[in-house]
């Protein structure tokens, strides 16, 4: 758990949870729990992704994978241990009325289930999105794989926070375009990055035949679904009560990332 958790990466949605917590006025180091849980479920699915049922991935995070360094049963195991340990990080570390950890909790093992990431995970590798009896748009496959987890980085310190449902709308709109903006990225990156650039095998998604955005809308085409969707981030948070800058620069950073 140790060898992936700190190989590096960019800590993109940790980060996220602590610029939203100050956004809304509540001090960062009170969401620290919850944003470590965030990190630890993204790890977890990164060391599942990797494993050789799935994208079959050598490196990540510029080191050999963890199936590659330790074998696949202690992969296999790792990510499993990752997700138990950061549910019990956030019922055992995260401070707060016990409702508002609750929302907290709901709200990670929702991005991870079903409607989140293994969901999208799972329609990654059906194909889904590309079966031409049961068309499944792009967007909803990137929205359920990455966009959850990204959005419940935003989410979990507006219920940390105490924030009210309506209030908490333009954030949410906000994070639910970064996420998919985020795999769309991704899907670029792989086309266009380098091996040591990314840390992880460039080209992995052509090797394994992926819908991606790039491979449907060419890589021009997904430059501008990335442009567009960038700007609706933004423009999401224009509505947004707090001080929003630290939330606008990471999602320009997101958008002009390289790796
Ligand atoms: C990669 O995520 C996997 C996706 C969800 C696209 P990141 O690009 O955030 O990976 P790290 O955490 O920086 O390694
Ligand atoms: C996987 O997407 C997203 C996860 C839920 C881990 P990818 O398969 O494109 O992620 P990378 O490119 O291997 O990081
Ligand atoms: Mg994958
Ligand atoms: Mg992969
Ligand atoms: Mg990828």
């Amino acid at each position: 758990m140790l060898y992936s958790l700190l190989a590096g990466g960019k800590r993109v949605r940790p980060v996220l949870t602590l610029a939203t917590a100050r956004a809304i006025g509540l001090d960062p180091e009170r969401v620290v729990p919850a944003a470590a849980a965030v990190e630890l479920v993204h790890t977890y699915s990164l060391i599942h992704d990797d494993l050789p049922a799935m994208d079959d991935d050598d490196t990540r995070r510029g080191r050999p994978t963890l199936h590659r360094a330790r074998g696949e049963d202690v992969a296999i195991l790792a990510g499993d241990g990752l997700f138990a340990e950061a549910i019990r990080l956030l019922c055992e570390r995260q401070h707060g009325e016990p409702e508002r950890v609750l929302a907290a909790l709901a709200e990670l093992s929702g991005a991870t289930g079903v409607d989140g990431m293994v969901g999208g995970q799972y329609l990654d590798v059906i194909g889904a999105a590309s079966r031409p009896e049961a068309p499944l748009e792009l967007r909803e496959l990137h929205a359920r794989k990455t966009g959850r987890l990204i959005s419940a980085s935003v989410a979990i310190p507006l219920h940390l926070g105490g924030v009210s449902e309506v209030d908490r709308i333009p954030y949410e709109r906000f994070a639910d375009e970064l996420g998919v903006l985020f795999q769309i990225v991704d899907d670029i990156l792989d086309v266009t990055g380098s091996d040591r650039e990314l840390g992880k095998p460039q080209g992995s998604d052509e090797r394994h035949g992926k819908l991606t955005y790039v491979s449907r809308f060419g890589l021009e085409g997904a430059r501008e679904l990335a442009a567009r969707s960038h700007a609706q981030a933004l423009a999401a948070l224009d509505g947004a009560d707090g001080r929003t800058e630290d939330l606008r620069l990471i999602a320009d950073f997101i958008h002009t990332r390289q790796r």
